[in-house]
C-alpha cells in the first residue's frame, strides 16, 4: 500500500496490515508462537542468512509485532522501523548501535530520568561517553562543541521533554549536526506523531516509549526505533560496525545485506537478538488497538491540558507552570510554529508551600492517579524530583530545570471540570488555598 497517499487518521486505522494476508481477518491476528516452521533446510538457510524474508523466531521478528511497527512507521513518515520490548530498549539499542566502537553522544539534559540514569551508569560500563549539555539545544553552542570534537557519534534529545514539556528547535539543531555529519536521535514519546514528527524537522532517528501516549492505555511496555533511511552519515571510517562482516551473514556486513536499512538491521541482529528485549505479540496487538484512537485521544488530552494549565497559572497555590500553549512557555516561538494540533497532554508546575503540604496535596487527590507513567487515558500525577527523576544528581536536576517543588501532570480524557475541581479541593486540603475560594 502506498501509505503516504492517505491522511494520518486513515493510516492509524489501516496502515501496515492487509486482511488478505490473514484469511480476511479484519482485526490483526495475534501470532502467539515462539517459532515458525521451516519448509525445508534450504528455507532455514535462506532465513538465517537473510536471503529470503520471513519469520523464524519471535525474539527477532513476529507478524503481529511487524503490523504494529509498520503502522507507526506510516504515521511517523519513516523509512525503516522495529518494535522492541520497551522504550529503554529502543534508546539503549539505538545509542549502542551508533557508538558501538566507542565515542561520545551529546545529549540534552531535558530527558526522562531513566535515560539519564542509563547515561550515568550503563553506557560508561561499555565505553560509551555521554555528555549532558545544554549546548545541544543552542545551535551556535552546538556548532562550537562539534567543531572541537571529532568523536561525536550522535546527538540525543527529547522533542517535548519529560517532565518540563520543552520543545527545542530541532530544525536548527539538526542543521548544525548535519554540517558535521552527525545524526540526530529524538525521543518523541511525549509528543506522539499526532502533534510532532521529528523526521520532518531534520531528525534522523526517532525512538519511542510506546508504553505512553502512542498506545495510550497504560497497559503495555513497548518501544520503537525508526529512521529516515538517510544512511550516508555512517561512513566506514567513523562507523565501521556497519561494514564489518558478521559470521551469521556468511561473511557479509549489515551494509552488504541491507544497503537501505543497515542501521535498524544491525540493531535487530546484534542488540534485539542478543540482548533479547523483544516485544510480545500480545502487547503489539494492544498497541495496534491503541493507535486506532491516537488522534482523538491526544486532541482531547491537549484541550484538557490547556484548560488545566490555565487554571494552575491563575492559582495562588502555584509558583509557575510549563506547558507549550501558555504565553509564558520557554520555547513559545517553536511551539507556536510547530505544534499546530495542540500542546499535548503533559505539563508541569511548581507547587507553593512546604514538602508536607505537597504530600497533603498529592494524598488528597481523588481522580488523578499518583504513579510514574504518562500518556494514559486516565489523568496521572507525580512529584518527579522524588520519583521519575530521583536518580539525577543535584547538578543534573539543576541542568534539567527540575526544582524540588516540581509536579508533573499527564492529562487524561476525563471531564476537565472534574479534574480542575479535584486539584482545587486537594490544594485546599493542603492549606494552599482558602477553603471558601472557588475553582476557576
Ligand atoms: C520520554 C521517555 N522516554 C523513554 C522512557 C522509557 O520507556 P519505557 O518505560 O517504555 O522503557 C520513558 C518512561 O517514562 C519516557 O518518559
Amino acid at each position: 500500500m502506498a501509505d503516504r497517499e492517505y491522511g494520518f487518521d486513515t493510516l492509524k486505522i489501516l496502515a501496515g496490515y492487509d486482511s488478505a494476508d490473514n484469511k480476511y481477518s479484519v482485526s490483526p491476528p495475534i501470532y502467539h508462537t515462539a517459532a515458525f516452521d521451516f519448509r525445508d533446510t534450504e528455507h532455514a538457510e535462506n532465513l538465517f542468512t537473510y536471503k529470503e524474508a520471513g519469520y523464524l523466531y519471535t525474539r527477532v521478528g513476529n507478524p503481529t509485532v511487524t503490523y504494529f511497527s509498520e503502522r507507526v512507521k506510516a504515521l511517523e513518515g519513516a523509512k525503516n522501523a522495529v518494535a522492541v520490548g520497551s522504550g529503554m530498549a529502543a534508546i539503549t539499542f539505538t545509542l549502542l548501535n551508533l557508538a558501538a566502537k566507542g565515542g561520545t553522544i551529546l545529549a540534552s539534559p531535558y530527558l526522562y530520568g531513566g535515560t539519564i540514569d542509563s547515561f550515568d551508569r550503563l553506557f560508561p560500563e561499555v565505553g560509551v561517553k555521554i555528555k549532558l549539555t545544554r549546548s545541544v539545544l543552542d545551535p551556535a553552542e552546538l556548532d562550537k562543541e562539534l567543531a572541537e570534537s571529532d568523536d561525536v557519534k550522535g546527538i540525543y534529545l527529547e522533542s517535548i521533554s519529560n517532565p518540563n514539556a520543552y520543545l527545542p528547535d530541532i530544525d536548527a539543531i539538526s542543521k548544525v549536526a548535519h554540517k558535521y555529519g552527525v545524526p540526530v536521535v529524538v525521543d518523541n514519546t511525549v509528543a506522539t506523531p499526532y502533534i510532532y514528527r521529528p523526521l520532518e524537522h531534520g531528525a534522523d532517528i526517532v525512538v519511542y516509549s510506546a508504553t505512553k501516549g502512542l498506545t495510550g492505555h497504560g497497559n503495555i511496555i513497548a518501544g520503537l526505533i525508526l529512521d529516515n533511511g538517510k544512511l550516508d552519515y555512517y561512513t566506514e571510517d567513523k562507523y565501521p560496525q556497519f561494514y564489518e562482516p558478521i559470521v551469521m551473514l556468511k561473511g557479509k556486513s549489515p551494509k552488504d545485506v541491507f544497503p537501505d536499512n543497515f542501521f535498524i538491521f544491525r540493531a535487530i541482529l546484534v542488540y534485539l537478538n542478543l540482548l533479547g528485549a523483544a516485544l510480545s505479540p500480545n502487547d503489539a496487538y494492544l498497541g495496534i488497538l491503541g493507535l486506532e484512537t491516537l488522534s482523538e485521544r491526544v486532541a482531547k488530552q491537549s484541550s484538557n491540558a490547556l484548560k488545566i494549565a490555565e487554571y494552575l497559572e491563575s492559582s495562588p497555590a502555584v509558583e509557575w507552570v510549563r506547558y507549550p500553549k501558555l504565553s509564558s512557555y520557554k520555547y513559545k516561538e517553536v511551539a507556536d510554529k510547530h505544534l499546530t494540533r495542540g500542546g499535548g497532554g503533559l505539563l508541569s508546575f511548581g507547587i507553593k508551600g512546604s514538602k508536607e503540604q505537597e504530600a497533603l496535596f498529592l494524598n488528597n487527590l481523588k481522580l488523578f492517579h499518583y504513579l510514574v507513567n504518562l500518556g494514559d487515558v486516565r489523568s496521572l500525577i507525580v512529584n518527579s524530583p522524588d520519583t521519575t527523576h530521583s536518580e539525577l544528581t543535584d547538578e543534573e536536576k539543576e541542568l534539567a530545570d527540575i526544582p524540588a517543588n516540581l509536579i508533573r501532570i499527564s492529562v487524561g480524557l476525563e471531564d476537565v471540570n472534574d479534574l480542575i475541581k479535584d486539584l482545587d479541593q486537594a490544594f485546599k486540603a493542603a492549606g494552599l488555598l482558602d477553603a471558601d475560594s472557588s475553582a476557576a
